[in-house]
C-alpha cells in the first residue's frame, strides 16, 4: 500500500446508531450504518438497549467497513471516534473499542466532537461535492440540537444562537408521537407533509431573540390541537394525517429559514451550510435551494447518506484533526455533554 495514503477509519456510537467508515486522503471508501429497530416500539431511544445493541454491532460493523474499502486494519494510518455529545453507555462502545484497536496496531487515536462532525462532513472530497468557504455559517439541526454556528476555520466555531428548549429533531419526533407514528418520526412527517396542504392548519411561531430557537410551545400546541379535534372527532387524525403532518412541518421549516435569514443580515455571511440529521428533510433542503436562487446566497447542502449520523462525518473530522497531528491520549475519556465549540 502506498504510504502517501492516508486510510482513517471512523467509529459512531454516540446514540442509536452503530457505524463505521473508512477515509482515503478526504474520500469515502465505505460508510456502514446498522441502525437499531429496537427502539422503536418504546417510542424513543432506551439507552440500555442502545449500548448491548452496540456491543453485538461495533466488530462486524468494523469488519464490514474495513472489507467495503477493500483494506485491512494494518493498513489503517489512524482511529477516530466519537468521544461526546451523546448517550454514555453509547459513547463508551465506540471509545474503548477505537482505544483497543488503536492501541493493538500502534498507531494515533483521534477523538472527535459528534457536533463538529456534523459540520465537518461538508469537507468529504466527493464528485460534484461543494465545499464551503470560510467563513460560512452552519444551521446544524439534530435530535440532540439546534444551532446556528459561525464556522471561521475547520477547528474554530461559534454559536451564534441556539435553541433554549427542545431540538428540532424532537419537536419532529415529539409531534410524531402524538400522531401515533413510530419513532423516530421526522421522516415519516416529512414524507407524509409531501401530500397535505402546508396551510390547512396554522400553528403559532414563539417569540424569541434573532437567533435563538424554541419548540416546546410549539409541541404542546400540537398536544391541546389534536386533544380538541380528536375528542369531535375521533377518526380526526387518521382523516387527516397529511394536511396536519404539512402544516406542522411548514411551521417548523418557516421557522428555521427566517433564522438563517436573520444570521445571514447579522453577520453580512451569505455562504450558508445545513447539517444534522433534520437536515435530510426535504423541506428545508428544497428551501435553501431557492434562497441560493431568490437571495443569492451560496448554499451547502449535504449528501442525504451524511445528515443523520455516520462515520464518515467522524472519519473526515478524524483526517482533518490527522493532518495538524493533533491526536489523543489513550486516557481521554467519553463525554456526554460537550460544546460544538469544545
Ligand atoms: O443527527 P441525528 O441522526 O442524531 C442526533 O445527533 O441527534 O438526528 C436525528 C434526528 C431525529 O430527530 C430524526 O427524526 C430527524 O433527525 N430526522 C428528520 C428527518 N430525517 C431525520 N427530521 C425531519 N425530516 C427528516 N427527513
Ligand atoms: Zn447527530
Amino acid at each position: 500500500m502506498s504510504t502517501e495514503n492516508t486510510y482513517i477509519l471512523g467509529i459512531e456510537s454516540s446514540c442509536d446508531d452503530t457505524s463505521a467508515a473508512v477515509i482515503c486522503n478526504g474520500k469515502v471508501l465505505s460508510n456502514v450504518v446498522a441502525n437499531q429497530e429496537v427502539h422503536a416500539k418504546y417510542g424513543g431511544v432506551v439507552p440500555e438497549l442502545a449500548s448491548r445493541a452496540h456491543q453485538q454491532n461495533i466488530v462486524p460493523v468494523v469488519q464490514n467497513a474495513l472489507d467495503k474499502a477493500g483494506i485491512t486494519k494494518d493498513d489503517l494510518s489512524a482511529i477516530a471516534f466519537t468521544r461526546g455529545p451523546g448517550l454514555m453507555g453509547s459513547l463508551l462502545v465506540g471509545t474503548s473499542f477505537a482505544k483497543s484497536l488503536a492501541l493493538g496496531l500502534n498507531i494515533p487515536l483521534i477523538d472527535v466532537n459528534h457536533m463538529q462532525a456534523h459540520i465537518l462532513a461538508h469537507f468529504i472530497i466527493e464528485e460534484g461535492s461543494k465545499i464551503p468557504p470560510f467563513p460560512f455559517i452552519c444551521l446544524t439541526i439534530s435530535g440532540g440540537h439546534t444551532q446556528i454556528v459561525k464556522i471561521t476555520n475547520h477547528f474554530e466555531m461559534e454559536v451564534l444562537g441556539e435553541t433554549i428548549d427542545d431540538a428540532v429533531g424532537e419537536a419532529y419526533d415529539k409531534s410524531a408521537k402524538l400522531l401515533g407514528l413510530p419513532y423516530p418520526g421526522g421522516p415519516l412527517v416529512d414524507k407524509y407533509a409531501q401530500k397535505g396542504n402546508p396551510k390547512a392548519f396554522k400553528f403559532t411561531q414563539p417569540k424569541v431573540g434573532d437567533l435563538e430557537f424554541s419548540f416546546s410551545g410549539l409541541k404542546t400546541q400540537i398536544l391541546y390541537f389534536i386533544q380538541k379535534n380528536t375528542k369531535e372527532n375521533p377518526k380526526f387524525i387518521e382523516e387527516n394525517i397529511y394536511d396536519i403532518c404539512a402544516s406542522i412541518q411548514y411551521t417548523i421549516i418557516e421557522i428555521l429559514m427566517k433564522k438563517i435569514k436573520n444570521a445571514v443580515k447579522q453577520t453580512g455571511i451569505s455562504d450558508v451550510a445545513i447539517a444534522g440529521g433534520v437536515s435530510a428533510n426535504s423541506e428545508i433542503r428544497k428551501r435553501l435551494g431557492l434562497a441560493e436562487k431568490h437571495w443569492k446566497w451560496n448554499t451547502y447542502i449535504p449528501k442525504f447518506e451524511y445528515t443523520t449520523d455516520n462515520a464518515a462525518m467522524i472519519a473526515i473530522t478524524g483526517y482533518l484533526k490527522y493532518l495538524n497531528n493533533d491526536y489523543s491520549d489513550i486516557s481521554i475519556a467519553s463525554k456526554a455533554r460537550l460544546k460544538v465549540t469544545e
